[in-house]
Formats: C-alpha cells, sequence, structure tokens
C-alpha cells in the first residue's frame, strides 16, 4: 500500500514512520509535511535511507501540490498528522491554526474524494472534548462526551473532526478519526511541557509551571499512541471515533518533580508563572471502545516511559540543541519575558 503521512517530521508523525517502516516494510511511506517551526527533517534521516520512504516539502492547504501528490503516488490511506499544535501559540496567534487545522484537512479530503481512497485518518486530540473537574476523578472522556473545545488550538481541532465526520456522512468519504491524549517520548519538541523542563533542568534554567501546577494531563507514551493509530487505520470501522489513553493522570507539578529527581537536580528550580489564559484543568480518556473492538492496550508503563524519554534527551542532545540554537529561543523570550 502506499500511505502518505502528513506532519510527519515532527513529533507524532515521525515516531509514526519509524513505526510503519519496522512493521510494515511492504508498505509505501511518503511524508508531506512543510516544515514549519515544528517540523525538523533530521529527525527522518535514518527514514531517507529506505527505499520505502520519500519525503516532499509542502503545505497540506497548497491544493495544487497536494493533488499532484495523489496523481504521483496513488495513496491508498491518507494519515493527517499535519497540525499547528501548541496551545500557547494559538492564544498567542490562532489564525495559522484554522488555516492548517481546518482549511488543510479540508484540502487533504478534497483530494481523497477525487482522486478515491480507501482510508482518509484524521489525528485528533482529547482536547475537542474541552476538560473535566479536578474533584471529579469518577469522570473521563468517552467518544460520546459532547465537544467543548477551550482553546483556539483545540476548537480548530475540533473543527476539523466535525468536517470529517460531514465528509463521511455528505460524501461517503471512508474516514476514522482517533482522540489520542497528550502523548510523551522521543522527538517531542522543546516548547511543550515535558522536552521543555528537561532541557531547561539540564542547563539549570529556571522552570515555569503554570499557575499552581495543580492541573491534570494523561500521558501516553508516543509508540503506544502510533500503534493505536496502525490498528485504527487498518482495521476500525469507518465513519468511527475512538479515545486512546492509558490512565495515566499526573498533575504538571507531578511531573516537573519527577524529572528534577530523575536528573538529581533541585525542586527550587520550579517557578511558578501566570497561568494559561483558559488553561484546562483535567483530561482524562475512556480507552475502553478501543480495546474491545481492536483489542488495544498501551504497552509502556508511565513510570518506565518518563525514564526512558529522559534518557533519550540525554542521549540525542544534538536534536534538540540545534533547535534551541534557532528560532526557538527567540520564541521562548517573547512567549516568558512578560509571565
Ligand atoms: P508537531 O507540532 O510536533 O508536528 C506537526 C508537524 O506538522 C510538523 O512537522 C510541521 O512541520 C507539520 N505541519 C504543520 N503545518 C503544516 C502544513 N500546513 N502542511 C504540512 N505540514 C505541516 O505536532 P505533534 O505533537 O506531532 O502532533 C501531531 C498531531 O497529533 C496533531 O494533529 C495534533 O493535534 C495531534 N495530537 C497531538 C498530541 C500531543 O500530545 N502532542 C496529542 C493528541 C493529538
Ligand atoms: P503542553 O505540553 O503545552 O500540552 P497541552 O497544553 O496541549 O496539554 O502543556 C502540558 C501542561 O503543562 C499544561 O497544563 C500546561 C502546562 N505547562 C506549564 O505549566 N509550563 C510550561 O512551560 C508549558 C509549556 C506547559
Amino acid at each position: 500500500m502506499n500511505i502518505i503521512v502528513t506532519g510527519g517530521a515532527g513529533f507524532i508523525g515521525s515516531n509514526f514512520i519509524y513505526l510503519e517502516l519496522e512493521e510494515h516494510p511492504e508498505d509505501r511511506i511518503i511524508c508531506l509535511d512543510n516544515l514549519t517551526y515544528a517540523g525538523n527533517l533530521s529527525t527522518l534521516e535514518e527514514a531517507m535511507k529506505n527505499p520505502n520512504f520519500r519525503f516532499v516539502k509542502a503545505d497540506i492547504a497548497d491544493i495544487e501540490a497536494v493533488h499532484k501528490l495523489f496523481e504521483e503516488e496513488h495513496p491508498n490511506i491518507v494519515v493527517n498528522f499535519a497540525a499547528e499544535s501548541h496551545v500557547d501559540r494559538s492564544i498567542a496567534d490562532p489564525s495559522i491554526f484554522l488555516q492548517t487545522n481546518v482549511i488543510g484537512t479540508g484540502v487533504m479530503m478534497d483530494a481523497c474524494r477525487k482522486y478515491g481512497i480507501k482510508r482518509y485518518h484524521q489525528v485528533s486530540t482529547d482536547e475537542v472534548y474541552g476538560d473535566l473537574s479536578l474533584d471529579r476523578t469518577d469522570l473521563f472522556f468517552t467518544e460520546d462526551t459532547p465537544i467543548h473545545a477551550s482553546s483556539p488550538y483545540s476548537s480548530s481541532k475540533a473543527g476539523a473532526d466535525l468536517l470529517v465526520l460531514a465528509y463521511y456522512r455528505t460524501f461517503k468519504l471512508p474516514v476514522s478519526i482517533t482522540r489520542c491524549s497528550n502523548n510523551y517520548g522521543p522527538y517531542h519538541f522543546p516548547e511543550k511541557l515535558i522536552p521543555l523542563m528537561i532541557s531547561r533542568a539540564l542547563a539549570d534554567e529556571s522552570l515555569p509551571v503554570y499557575g499552581k501546577g495543580e492541573n491534570v494531563r494523561d500521558w501516553l507514551y508516543v509508540e503506544d499512541h502510533c500503534k493505536a493509530i496502525d490498528l485504527v487505520m487498518r482495521k476500525g470501522r469507518l465513519g468511527e471515533v475512538y479515545n486512546i489513553g492509558g490512565h495515566n493522570e499526573r498533575t504538571n507539578l507531578e511531573v516537573v518533580k519527577t524529572i528534577l529527581r530523575e536528573l538529581g537536580k533541585p525542586e527550587n528550580l520550579i517557578t511558578f508563572v501566570t497561568d494559561r489564559h483558559g488553561h484546562d484543568r483535567r483530561y482524562a480518556i475512556d480507552p475502553t471502545k478501543i480495546y474491545n473492538e481492536l483489542g488495544w492496550l498501551p504497552e509502556t508503563k508511565y513510570d518506565d516511559g518518563i525514564k526512558m524519554t529522559i534518557q533519550w534527551y540525554l542521549d540525542n542532545k544534538k536534536w534538540w540543541e540545534d533547535i534551541l540554537s534557532g528560532e526557538y529561543t527567540r520564541y521562548f523570550e517573547r512567549m516568558y519575558s512578560r509571565r
């Protein structure tokens, strides 16, 4: 099969490409990515050596480039990871989130309609459900939880999800959607909580924790997410949404303290800063449906996964130091100087 993976130079997409090349060597993978600040071609260096892999630099919202690629590659499956993905950036400037996350999704699906496809899979997020309160730990997001997005990021992802389901109903486009909780692992861009805290702790810099650090995220090791996507795109029912998560809820403060402990750094590096606007309190996924229908269960326990992740950042300093020495440094100053 020919599989187009959009956003494959980013965090989850690149992990997914390596999983596919390993587990399905018979398939051809075409990565479509326009290399925004979050796309890093060096991440795909090993994949480039594989004759079954091709990288194409283009915007998913560029109709001409997307149609050209479909004519060249005749894809059987499209998996759409490409997105603007950082909540703080969406608060600073929402417009590119609408352009890529909503318009881009529409362009990809229109190409699928025109050229025909076996499956269009949309990689979505639990953030489309909004948040849960901190004191109702008995509540979880199911696939029937109403869409109730809070940030420009999550509302753009919610808009895309609605469009995908509309294309299923209106045009019978063979679609599926996965909504996953927070991922962590290798190649995570150092603007997100875990890699940001690792890289700053290693440099003995302050660790900016929003508010009181009480917000809860449900962490899943990235490889487990990729395995779930692989299952759903090959075997999941068409027109369906599947939640993905591993019941690993932690407060942000717990996560940061674990990182400091593992690195042997003092807790006085923690600095409480002004809270994020509209900050979602708690995310928690109920993954019963994907377990019942497809037998998916996460394989990596949080306690092991976080150690493996910290070790990866220690072993791959060049990967993230190259990022920090570039545009990212200026971005960091812009985002945090007023906090
Ligand atoms: P990322 O920001 O690390 O990577 C995004 C990639 O998409 C980059 O390579 C970037 O260059 C590319 N891209 C951005 N705009 C593009 C465009 N217009 N055309 C082509 N390529 C473009 O993101 P990520 O964390 O890997 O997330 C991937 C997907 O998974 C996103 O759709 C996100 O909403 C979803 N998701 C992420 C998480 C998480 O914890 N990171 C959890 C659930 C769902
Ligand atoms: P993030 O990695 O941005 O993911 P998301 O907002 O999509 O869940 O943030 C995870 C949590 O960590 C979130 O509650 C915000 C918090 N956070 C901080 O406290 N400090 C930071 O510098 C960052 C980037 C996030």
